[in-house]
């Protein structure tokens, strides 16, 4: 017998059932629809990409790229590694070098077979290669006279560490590093790598891209927090940082909200410099911060080195007077970086958009520049961030491309649904409209061929595959929370006719196959606004 055994849903993952599954496609598809009026298009990058897109763009130093990313090759890669650097330690003795390169061969087969090292010909080459060195190792070493005579004088048998030297430099040579996939812990790197290999600046105009999906973090799962969670992101590249790209990618997002019915927000902007001015003002944060370094936490004591603007992120209680005294980016933007954010907040005011000032709006990961952004939604408890972007000028060539401007968001579908369904301000999202009553066998081909030709015209129809007493079929209807039952007896079959029974108030018709059709069609027209 096999053990008894209750799975469960690995921690920081959960299923989104079909309770709330209508909503969630309520919320995507009115997203869909808002950001198409703003003419963006979609994009569905891979959830796999190469960790260094990540690493690269989001920075090494982040939590999100030194802590958080679900890293799907890296035992192979850490066998491989440390084989390599046993191969490298025991160069000098071809005995524990043979011994070490069978390890390193068997490793290096395990990840071919399994896809994880990249099955280039280069690679295929090398491996075969190191199979065959090893072979001739192996003889090498199975013969005590050689090995006695490689003791006592090296140079005899220059051909087996010339065999050495061969073999460690095809070990290194196989790339496996770049490789190795990560499962997408934002979309924004994997976008812009997406613009790049497809040569989308070739595009006419600024290419405005939407995605929607999983991302995965190793974070610590809490209300609002998961492993994978999902986002809805937005993305304007091209060669124009005009303000109003800017205001306009933000009164998307706010329309947005508002259409789904997301109204107690904040939205906070900041302008965070660009490579002009904000080395300076971090240098002088530093310096400020390195005054007051021993009242600060130890994250905080750490960051003075790796990323002061971080700091300013802190929600440590006792921290919170000393943030406030420190220096403001706001007083130390260049010329031109002001000047944009005073364009921006002009742009927003002509359009509406409310929204407050954060000079402590730096953002968790190191790619922005110039405008940054948050959306905060009331009833979330600690994690009621629900959108987050900003600018990203030097991005796309960060990662290989050519000098192209970029700005998105990506909102967090998890909590702003969570918000949605806290404050009760729900949609009417349709139900099932009719459960199928069909009663005696004659009955069950007319009522195969209704449920059908309703479906067809977009009505949604449960057909019970197996006949039912009629108080049960009622009932069943009633649990389902259909709108009408369809009920088909001998009498319906023989006059033509079927009846239509509105299930809220018990209301009774008899129609044609017509009429019917019509009825539930023109329905459903009026209640789909
Ligand atoms: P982010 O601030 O890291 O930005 O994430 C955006 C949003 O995703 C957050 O505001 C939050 O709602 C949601 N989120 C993040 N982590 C989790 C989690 N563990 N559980 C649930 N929700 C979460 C970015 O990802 C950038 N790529 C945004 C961007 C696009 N910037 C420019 N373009």
């Amino acid at each position: 017998m096999p053990e008894k055994r209750q799975f469960r849903a690995i921690k920081g993952t959960r299923d989104i059932l079909p309770s709330d599954s209508k909503l969630w496609n309520w919320f995507e598809s009115t997203a869909l629809k808002v950001f198409e009026s703003y003419n963006f298009n979609e994009i569905r990058p891979p959830i796999l990409e190469q960790v260094e897109v990540f690493a690269r763009s989001i920075g090494a130093e982040t939590d999100i790229v030194s802590k958080e990313m679900f890293t799907l090759d890296l035992n192979a890669f850490r066998e491989i590694h440390e084989y390599r650097g046993h191969l490298v330690e025991s160069a000098d003795e071809p005995l524990r070098f043979t011994g070490w390169l069978y390890y390193l061969r068997g490793a290096l087969r395990g990840a071919w077979e399994t896809y994880r090292i990249d099955r280039n010909d280069t690679n295929r080459v090398a491996i075969d290669r190191l199979d065959g060195i090893y072979d001739h190792l192996y003889a090498g070493i199975e013969d005590d006279r050689i090995l006695r005579e490689i003791r006592e004088d090296r140079s005899k048998h220059h051909e087996i560490y010339a065999l050495i030297r061969e073999a460690m430099n095809l070990a290194m040579d196989i790339r496996i590093f770049p490789d190795i996939a990560v499962l997408r812990p934002e979309a924004t790197a994997s976008t812009i790598r997406a613009y790049i290999e497809h040569n989308m600046q070739a595009l006419p105009g600024n290419v405005k891209l939407y995605y929607m999906g999983p991302m995965f973090r190793r974070e610590r799962p809490q209300k609002g927090r998961y492993r994978q969670f999902y986002q809805i992101g937005a993305e304007v590249l091209g060669q124009s940082d005009a303000p109003a790209i800017d205001a306009e990618i933000l009164e998307m997002l706010m329309v947005f909200f508002k259409r789904v019915g997301l109204t107690r927000t904040t939205l906070y902007v900041n302008s965070i410099g660009d490579k002009n001015c904000r080395p300076q003002y971090v240098e002088l944060l530093r310096q400020a911060l390195l005054e007051v370094k021993d009242q600060l936490g130890p994250d905080s004591q750490r960051r003075i080195e790796t990323n002061p603007l971080r700091v300013l992120d802190s929600k440590l209680p006792h921290e919170q007077a000393l943030i406030a005294k420190l220096p403001r980016i706001s007083d130390h933007l260049c010329a031109d970086c002001r000047e944009h954010f005073a364009k921006l907040k002009e742009e927003l005011k002509l359009r509406g958009i409310v929204y407050e000032e954060n000079w402590r709006l730096v953002r968790g990961l190191d790619y922005y520049t110039r405008t940054t952004f948050e959306v905060i939604a009331e009833g979330l408890g600690s994690q009621n961030a629900v959108c987050g972007g900003g600018r990203y000028d030097g991005l796309v060539e960060l990662l290989g491309g050519p000098p192209t401007k970029g700005i998105g968001f990506a909102i967090g579908s998890d909590r702003a649904i969570l918000s949605i369904q806290e404050s009760g301000n729900l949609p009417h999202l349709p139900g099932l409209d009719v459960f199928v009553a069909w009663m005696g066998e004659p009955t069950y081909a007319t009522a195969v061929a209704i449920a059908r030709k309703l479906r067809e015209s977009g009505v949604s129809v449960e057909l019970p595959g197996e006949e039912m007493k009629f108080k049960k079929s009622l009932n069943l209807a009633d649990k389902l929370g259909a709108r009408y039952a369809l009920i088909i007896g001998s009498d319906e079959v023989a006059s033509g006719t079927f009846t239509l029974k509105r299930l809220a108030d018990a209301d009774q018709k008899k129609l044609s196959e017509y009429e019917l059709l019509e009825y539930l069609e023109s329905e459903k027209r009026d209640t789909r606004g």
